[in-house]
């Protein structure tokens, strides 16, 4: 279960008002295009984002986000004349994917969107929907006017068979490029252009399915909502977390052709370490200290390498699995750091692969460094190696 994402920010602002493109105004740090791909993949279930930048703005928009340093890959493009026209903008990059890709639609303008509502929304649509979007319960009464500019009240509308609808809108890609294909013609003008991706799919004859979404996945139009969403992301529910894992593994036998395994890395010249699993140290410590932060036990209490199902399992593998299940008990993952104490591998030469492959494991910025131990203890003489994990998480708002 995991999806593509087009992110849309190559609008104006006009009605922020802000000098340059409503996507790099800044809030509580950094700028809202940013927030919104951090909030994407901080659903764990995202890994690629393709970006839609203002005319002109490109360098800036990229910028803004490798300085972020996501563990997903970015693409930016130059966004078109209406968001409808961006959003195909954005999936002519993606034209390298199969049919049945999920792809996210998401606004930069909505730059706090919980992981929770990214995965509701996945999770939805990996199963037997095509068309999914978050939705809100309207709380005010809601009148119909005789026309745009009138003032003259014609009805009452029946507000409980209403949703006001956010994103991100959730696809499969075969249906959103259908849809997109067939209302290509509105696209040249945001006044013809449809309000959103699912306008597009209703307008085809493909059920579009609401799940619930959330009051932190506002959308910033005005300044007063630029200042309400300041307020948001400077308030979580409790303080962040901090947990710990320590794991430990005997090296094999020299000749035993045991494969050694090592920050989600497969290390081709090395005899590996013995275990139920792979015996990868460092991602096994890191998931454990991912659960002693969430309070949710240990490894062997939740996963149990010695159950038949993680018997064989990679150090990704359960990583990833671990992920979920503290983003599931209501947590977003900050970050994790470990070290890896042994004599070999010597970790250094691909400390940045390895650091590459945890974070994309767990959807969050994972550090790896690595020492000897002096010659000293079990990782001196050189009868196994361990790691030291350290992890953060925040309470979902
Ligand atoms: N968007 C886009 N391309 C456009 C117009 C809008 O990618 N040609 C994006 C915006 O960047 C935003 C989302 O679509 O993330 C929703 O649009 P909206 O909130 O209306 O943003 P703006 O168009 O930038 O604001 P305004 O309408 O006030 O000018
Ligand atoms: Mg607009």
């Amino acid at each position: 279960m995991d999806a593509v994402a087009i992110l849309t920010a190559a609008g104006s602002g006009s009605r922020l008002g802000d000098d340059g493109p409503k996507a790099l105004v800044v809030l509580a740090g950094e700028p809202l295009v940013v927030h919104a791909a951090r909030s994407l993949v901080a659903s764990g279930l995202v890994t690629r984002i393709v970006v839609t930048a203002p005319p002109g703005s490109e360098t800036e928009v990229e910028r803004a986000l490798a300085a972020a340093g996501l563990p997903a890959t970015l693409d930016v493009v130059t966004g078109g004349p209406s968001r409808q026209a961006s959003v195909a903008a954005g999936l002519a990059e993606l034209a390298d994917l199969p049919g049945s890709t999920t792809v996210l639609v998401h606004d930069a303008a909505r730059p706090l969107v919980p992981g929770v509502v990214v995965r509701r929304v996945v999770a939805a649509v990996s199963g037997d929907k095509q068309a999914v979007i978050p939705g809100l319960a309207v709380p005010d009464t809601i009148k119909a006017v005789s026309d745009a500019s009138s003032d003259l009240v014609v009805s009452t509308l029946d507000r409980s068979t209403m949703r006001a609808v956010q994103t991100p809108q959730g696809f499969t890609l075969d249906v959103l490029r259908s849809a997109h294909g067939a209302g290509a013609h509105l696209a040249g003008d945001e006044a013809t252009a449809a309000p959103d991706d699912a306008a597009l799919v209703e307008a085809i004859g493909v059920p579009v399915w609401v799940v619930a979404g959330d009051p932190d996945a506002m959308k910033v139009t005005t300044a007063r909502d630029l200042a309400l969403a300041s307020t948001l992301a400077g308030s979580t529910p409790g303080p962040p977390r901090t947990g710990i894992g320590i794991d430990v593994h005997a090296y094999a036998a020299p000749g035993s052709g045991t494969p050694m395994w090592l920050g989600g890395l497969l290390w081709p010249d090395e005899v590996g370490l013995v275990g139920h699993s792979d015996a990868d140290v460092a991602a096994h410590a890191v998931a454990d200290a991912l659960l002693s932060a969430a309070g949710l036990g240990d490894l062997g209490s939740t996963i149990g390498t010695a159950d038949q199902q993680w018997a064989g399992a990679s150090g990704a593998a359960i990583l990833a699995e671990v992920a979920h299940r503290v983003r599931d008990a209501g947590y977003e993952i900050g970050n994790a750091a470990v070290q890896v104490i042994g004599e070999r591998p010597r970790v250094a030469g691909r400390r940045a692969e390895a650091e590459a492959a945890l974070s994309a494991a767990c959807g969050a910025p994972v550090s790896v460094s690595a020492t000897t131990s002096d010659g000293l203890g079990l990782t001196g003489r050189g009868e196994g190696a361990a790691a030291i994990a350290t992890a953060l998480v925040v309470p979902r708002r």
